[in-house]
């Protein structure tokens, strides 16, 4: 059965009161992909990590607390209840400087060039209405040779493009993810989907 349009509308923007429990499905929804992702991502001490679309911030706690000392990890989202949600549960990486929050999304982020060792983005990349734009942002604020990793469901797959309503999820096809990647300037572009998860989750290289 197809995701209401409510419960869609809220995981792409969530607002209000029902936006706070929306960010408290999605982080139980999620937390086997951000666990693959924590892994692959492998965040050391020292590193400076951007999560695109951090939401309710869990993620980004357990990076903020691997790249201490001297690191940084920092969550964009456009969302301000979801950005809300996330101090809440950062406020003493937030305090010690560990961990940052900003208004951004994926077109526009609010960032330094080549201020990051790596950048990682969870179930967002539906929610972007411009993929080349939103490709080219996160190659801009990467440092040369840092990383990126995005983790998707592949547009391409017809059990997928029935769950999820169109007007609201832009599901890509994970070639064209790569492509997207390769004209954003990424190099050694992988897009496989994770036997584990059975998400894509895309490597590129800046
Ligand atoms: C489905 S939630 C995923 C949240 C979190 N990454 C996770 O794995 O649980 C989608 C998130 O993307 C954010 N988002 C929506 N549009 C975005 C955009 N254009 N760029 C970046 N993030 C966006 C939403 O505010 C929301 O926090």
């Amino acid at each position: 059965m197809a995701r209401s349009q409510l419960i869609a509308r809220q995981s792409s923007h969530p607002t209000g009161p029902l936006g706070h429990v929306v960010a408290r499905v999605m982080a139980v929804d999620t937390r086997r992909l951000n666990q693959r992702m924590f892994e692959i991502l492998d965040p050391q001490p020292g590193q400076k990590i951007l999560e695109l679309g951090s939401g309710h911030g869990r993620m980004l706690r357990r990076i903020a607390r691997a790249v201490a000392p001297g690191g940084i990890a920092v969550g964009a989202d456009p969302s301000e209840v979801m950005r809300r949600v996330a101090r809440r549960h950062l406020h003493r990486e937030l305090a010690a400087g560990t961990a940052r929050l900003v208004e951004g999304a994926a077109a526009s982020l609010p960032l330094p060039d080549a201020g990051f060792d790596q950048a990682a983005s969870v179930h967002t990349l539906y929610f972007w209405p411009d993929l080349d734009a939103g490709l080219r942002e996160l190659h801009r604020v990467l440092r040369p040779g840092g990383r990126l990793l995005m983790a998707f469901h592949d547009g391409a797959d017809p059990a997928i493009l029935s769950k999820l309503p169109a007007n609201i999820y832009t599901l890509r096809p994970r070639d064209a993810v790569a492509d997207g990647l390769r004209a954003a300037g990424f190099h050694d572009v992988s897009v496989p989907i994770d036997p584990e998860t059975r998400r894509v989750i895309a490597t590129a290289w800046a």
